[in-house]
């Protein structure tokens, strides 16, 4: 059942691969240069008079939903806001018939992210579900549901889904870009290209497995870390980090590069290990200078970044995983495989349960 791994959440990060090519499947016409969202129940009119999106969800779906925020914006120039589901039933938010509502659930169960559902509803909203499972709850009380093609997922921790649900956002935007004719074909094409070269680089990163679980294995004697970054780099940074805090149950703090010196840094002392996401091109001086705040004091830092920017990084950090090149918007696709396995890897060490972490269920269906 685990075919041939030690626990389901191995296995599920080496299925990323395949839950991309099918979360793409039959969703890119036969030239590669648009996207078909048959699923979606929206007419081109609707989406052209679509105002601003909010994005509500819980832990990893939150995250997912931060860099969804990335492409629609990047992509699309409509205004987005991510909530917290939990947050979002509960703060009167203002959502009106022109407001799409996006809610993203692996279960499709969560008891706040259904709440959020009814929010929009209640604002009038069109309410579109990104999950992993057909018949949910969530599905069923949506008006759209945009599939993620991941497979069951066993293990408490989510992989798969998160990286499944960051492909359907890739495929919203791109499809939303192209009614409201904010992208033309060749930029979609570019993109879409580059999607399809990403499970052939998951597999690159997995191949990198031996070095992050000998880092993995370092940091496990440590009681605190920082990750940070900027841009995308730091949604994947909070994904890093509570997936680190799910499974080791070693504390860490993500932190967007730039707001550490109001404050956090104070907490930078000798050896505590900081690990920093610098796959952005166009902040990527700002965010070594951040990491050079860091090392002047003390800081032993890893950099996660990318083929292009490894010579500069490595000039200014102690050690670097290095993902292979993509786009900026795509980066998370990949750079937070090297999150789940540092994760995995720092659980195993501390010999705790990888699947089943304490006090943690896999669907929440209380509030
Ligand atoms: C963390 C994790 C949780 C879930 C969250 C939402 O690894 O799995 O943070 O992402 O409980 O669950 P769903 O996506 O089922 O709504």
């Amino acid at each position: 059942e685990k075919g041939g791994f030690e626990h389901f959440m191995m296995k599920e990060i080496h299925e990323q691969p395949k839950a991309y090519r099918d979360t793409m499947r039959g969703r890119v016409n036969a030239e590669g240069n648009r996207v078909i969202l048959s699923e979606l129940n929206l007419t081109e009119e609707q989406i052209k008079n679509i105002t601003n999106i909010q994005i509500v969800a819980c832990g990893t779906a939150y995250h997912a939903g931060l860099v969804g925020r990335n492409m629609i914006e990047g992509l699309v120039r409509i205004p987005v806001e991510n909530d917290i589901a939990s947050e979002y039933r509960y703060r009167s938010p203002i959502v009106s018939p022109s407001t799409l509502v996006i809610v993203v659930s692996q279960s499709g169960e969560t008891a706040d992210t259904l709440a959020a559902l009814r929010e929009g509803h209640a604002g009038g909203a069109h309410v579109l579900a990104i999950t992993n499972v057909v018949g949910s709850s969530i599905a069923r009380e949506a008006d759209s549901v945009l599939v993620t093609q991941a497979g069951p997922e066993i293990a408490v921790a989510s992989t798969k889904a998160y990286t499944s649900q960051v492909i359907a956002f890739a495929l919203l935007a791109l499809y939303l870009a192209e009614v409201r004719g904010t992208q033309s074909e060749e930029q979609v094409k570019a993109i879409l290209d580059a999607m399809n070269e990403l499970p052939e680089q998951v597999e690159e990163v997995l191949a990198q497995k031996e070095a992050i679980k000998l880092y993995a294995e370092s940091i496990a004697e440590h009681d605190h870390l920082f990750f940070l970054g900027r841009g995308v780099d730091w949604a994947v940074a909070q994904e890093g980090s509570l997936k680190l805090k799910e499974i080791s149950y070693i504390h860490s703090e993500a932190y967007a590069a730039g707001e550490l010196k109001h404050g956090t840094l104070a907490l930078i002392e000798e050896g505590i290990p900081v690990i920093a996401l610098a796959t952005q091109e166009s902040v990527l001086e700002k965010t070594i200078s951040n990491i050079k705040e860091v090392k002047a004091r003390g800081a032993d830092v890893l950099a996660i970044t990318d083929e292009a920017h490894v010579n500069d990084v490595l000039k200014s950090v102690d050690q670097a995983f290095v993902i292979p090149k993509t786009l900026p918007l795509l980066t998370p696709a990949l750079s937070v495989v090297v999150t789940q396995l540092l994760a995995y890897y720092a659980s195993l060490a501390l010999q705790h349960d990888v699947d089943k972490p304490r006090n943690l269920a896999k669907s929440v269906t209380v509030e």
